[in-house]
């Protein structure tokens, strides 16, 4: 069996109290597995609370990840969180998620995203939409996420996404892991799992309610 990494992306869901609410169901179903690492990603401003939740309802292993990093390292930057403050509490970022890249962020805006990560020892992870988009030599975790499969129900073929990781794990011989993101589901997660390339998933609308999350990680 390989080991897999699983990812929530919560975006911009849930109030705190909602998220109080997913955490003390989620502590009810989740049933740890070897070799299944499991990251959640609030937004930011719940990553301290939600991180001593999760430990006080004794399920701290469950990881914390923030869904983008500050390509800044500290300083005059009104607004922005800088990468040595998250990771006080966080140790995964998602970095050029798609959502991302559309407001505006580049390839050189997600190289230097990951740098400061590492600097930080933050552990990135890289989405991409196809394997001809560039990803920084140093990074070890590659989303693939298909445009037109996030949010919409309309999932890659397994076998074509399997194909996609190949390839980036052929153009970028330092990445490890590779997984796959778009409208996973509890029903079709093993399907993305089982593939030789895939190993784990991000999941977005299914990783908001608890069950189903705790299903995902269940049937993966
Ligand atoms: P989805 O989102 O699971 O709702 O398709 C995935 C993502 O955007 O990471």
């Amino acid at each position: 069996m390989k080991d897999l990494l699983i990812v929530g992306n919560w975006k911009e869901n849930k109030t705190l109290a909602e998220a109080k609410i997913f955490i003390n169901d989620f502590a009810g179903n989740y049933m740890p597995r070897l070799g299944v690492t499991v990251v959640v990603c609030p937004a930011y401003l719940q990553v301290p609370e939600v991180s001593a939740i999760l430990s006080t309802n004794n399920i701290s292993a469950v990881n914390i990840g923030v869904q983008d990093l500050s390509e800044f390292e500290g300083g005059a930057h009104t607004g922005e969180v800088s990468p040595r403050q998250v990771a006080e509490f966080a140790k995964y970022s998602i970095i050029g998620h798609s959502e991302r890249r559309a407001a505006g962020q580049t390839d050189e805006d997600v190289s230097r995203k990951v740098d400061l990560a590492f600097k930080n020892n933050i552990v990135p992870i890289v989405c991409v939409v196809n394997e001809n988009v560039p990803i920084p030599k140093t990074t070890k975790i590659v989303a693939y996420e298909p445009i037109e499969a996030i949010g919409t129900g309309r999932p890659d073929n397994p076998v074509n996404a399997n194909e996609i990781a190949r390839q980036i794990r052929i153009k970028n011989p330092n990445v490890e892991t590779v997984l796959y993101g778009g409208s996973v589901t509890s029903g079709n997660v093993k399907s993305f799992t089982d593939q030789e390339f895939i190993s784990g998933v991000l999941v977005g609308t299914a990783s908001l309610e608890a069950r189903e999350f705790s299903s995902i990680i269940k049937n993966a």
